[in-house]
């Protein structure tokens, strides 16, 4: 794992966006996971920018959702879907055929996630996951103590997630459980980019770059990851002690 070090929003987020569509223009069927959120939100205004302006072929381009607030339709706009389709599926004019998403509305929520692990399998596995880290060092909907090794499951959301979570509607909202890919699939990507901004996040930086190890704090996974980046803006690197 690396730390990537950028002076400000803007700056990450632009990085970000110019690996994603690199990766493209490199593998025009690429897999691409990623995050929604506060954090990817540029991150996904100047990818669409720049796969238009650089003329990027991205017909081939199969994505994928990293999770969703179980029981929320789509057009829910906090829900993942509901960022998905606003920020890159409408702009690109995607076909429903190049992305997988859970299906938060389902009956059976496990079923929908061994649809997602068995689809992940058929494809090859994820070759760019790009994740944002929660509060409680949450990647995806992998709560504090999810095992390292687990595959896609449904959690139930720690109450730092309930009341974080909170930011994305606009009025108050019952949340309880949430479906995600497993860290297992992280781990296995052929590249993973974990990105934070902000001193807000400054100490989940600090604990996930400098901590242990640890299942108790998620994010701390990304340390094993052979081709791992974590992308911070000044505030959130700012307390990092070492040289990374
Ligand atoms: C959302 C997700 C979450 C967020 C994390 C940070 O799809 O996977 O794990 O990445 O909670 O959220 P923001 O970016 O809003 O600070």
């Amino acid at each position: 794992m690396q730390v990537l070090s950028f002076s400000d929003y803007h700056n990450l987020s632009d990085f970000a966006a110019s690996q994603i569509a690199f990766a493209i223009k490199n593998n025009p069927s690429l897999t691409l996971c990623m995050a929604s959120g506060h954090t990817p939100s540029l991150t996904c205004d100047l990818l669409v920018k720049k796969l238009k302006e650089e003329n990027i072929d991205y017909s081939s381009l199969h994505f994928l959702g990293l999770d969703e607030w179980a029981g929320l339709p789509p057009a829910n706009e906090g829900s993942c879907h509901y960022f998905f389709q606003t920020k890159l599926f409408g702009p690109l004019q995607l076909d429903a055929s190049q992305y997988f998403l859970f299906d938060a509305m389902a009956d059976d929520l496990v079923n929908e996630c061994n649809k997602m692990d068995e689809h992940i399998k058929k494809i090859g596995g994820i070759d760019m996951m790009l994740v944002g880290i929660g509060m409680n060092g949450h990647i995806g909907f992998n709560e504090p103590g999810t095992p390292f090794n687990s595959f896609c499951h449904v959690a139930r959301l720690d109450e730092t997630t309930k009341t974080v979570g909170q930011k994305y509607f606009t009025e108050k909202m019952e949340l309880t459980k949430g479906i995600t890919i497993g860290l297992r699939h992280l781990l296995a990507a052929k590249k993973a980019l974990l990105q934070a901004n902000g001193i807000k996040k400054a100490t989940v930086i600090q604990q996930a770059v400098e901590g242990l190890v640890t299942e108790t704090f998620p994010a701390s996974i990304m340390q094993q990851h052979t081709n791992g980046f974590i992308l911070v803006d000044e505030e959130a690197g700012s307390f990092l002690n070492k040289t990374h």
